[in-house]
């Protein structure tokens, strides 16, 4: 059975104050995510992981929204594994649209990434989905399935299935205009189909995570569908309430 996800991608939120102030307040929620098979975390920014870290219990995820491939070197404003593992991070996003469209990265450039991540026994969120105008066009599936390829090549199954998935359309993301349930399945469904023909049976060990607009209100709705597994949230996840409830929506 694969356990369901929450995860809050804080983005450029949150000051360290106000991050262990959330964290303070967050840690009693991992006792009823974890009765009710729900894994939960949040992804603050660099600065604030150490504090957030040690601020939460262990079982509570706590996330990078980035990472080098390098080791160290000259690679000036990088963070690299190394230093996240030091301080007891060890899962990281990868891809988020906002890091491909203002910095450039493409989904071979997320390989480098999930490979080096996988290398060091960590856990990578890798983010996929398409714009508006490539929505418009019917062109999802084609472009999520070269996104998925790119960012998974060279993978072998037992690799690729400690890959979560997070599908996040980016006409969705903090527009308010969530991709409905039956878009986001019928997309979810295809990964899930994609990755058996690239993996085999271990793609039905993976999390797929829907993000984009997810709410307190919509968030049942999305964990309704068989293939969905979670919910990567932005917006809705940096305040504690709004926080509480997605999770509430979840189980
Ligand atoms: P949003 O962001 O929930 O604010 O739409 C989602 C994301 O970018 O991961």
């Amino acid at each position: 059975m694969r356990n369901k996800l929450l995860l809050g991608n804080w983005k450029m939120n949150k000051t360290t104050t106000e991050a262990k102030e959330f964290a303070a307040a967050a840690s009693s929620l991992l006792e009823i995510a974890s009765a009710h098979h729900v894994d939960i975390g949040v992804a603050p920014s660099f600065l604030s992981l150490e504090a957030v870290r040690k601020a939460l219990p262990a079982a509570f995820i706590v996330s990078a929204q980035n990472v080098n491939e390098h080791d160290h070197g000259a690679y000036t404003g990088e963070v690299s594994i190394p230093m996240l593992k030091d301080i007891g991070i060890d899962w990281a996003i990868i891809g988020h649209s906002e890091r491909r469209s203002y910095n450039a990265e493409t989904s071979l450039a997320c390989n480098a990434k999930i490979k080096a991540l996988l290398a060091a026994g960590m856990t990578p969120v890798y983010c996929l989905g398409e714009s508006l105008e490539t929505f418009e066009k019917g062109e999802t599936k084609a472009f999520v399935s070269t996104q998925l390829k790119e960012g998974l090549k060279d993978l072998t199954p037992d690799e690729a299935r400690k890959v979560i998935i997070a599908y996040e359309p980016i006409w969705a993301i903090g527009t308010g205009k969530s991709a409905t349930k039956e878009i986001a399945e019928d997309v979810i469904g295809f990964i899930r189909r994609t990755l058996r023909e690239h993996f085999g049976p271990v793609s039905e060990d993976m999390r797929i995570l829907y993000g984009g607009s997810v709410k307190p209100n919509n968030v049942r709705e999305y964990m309704e569908c068989p293939n969905i597994d979670g919910a990567l949230v932005g917006g809705a996840s940096l305040n504690i309430d709004s926080y509480r409830e997605l999770l509430e929506g979840m189980i």
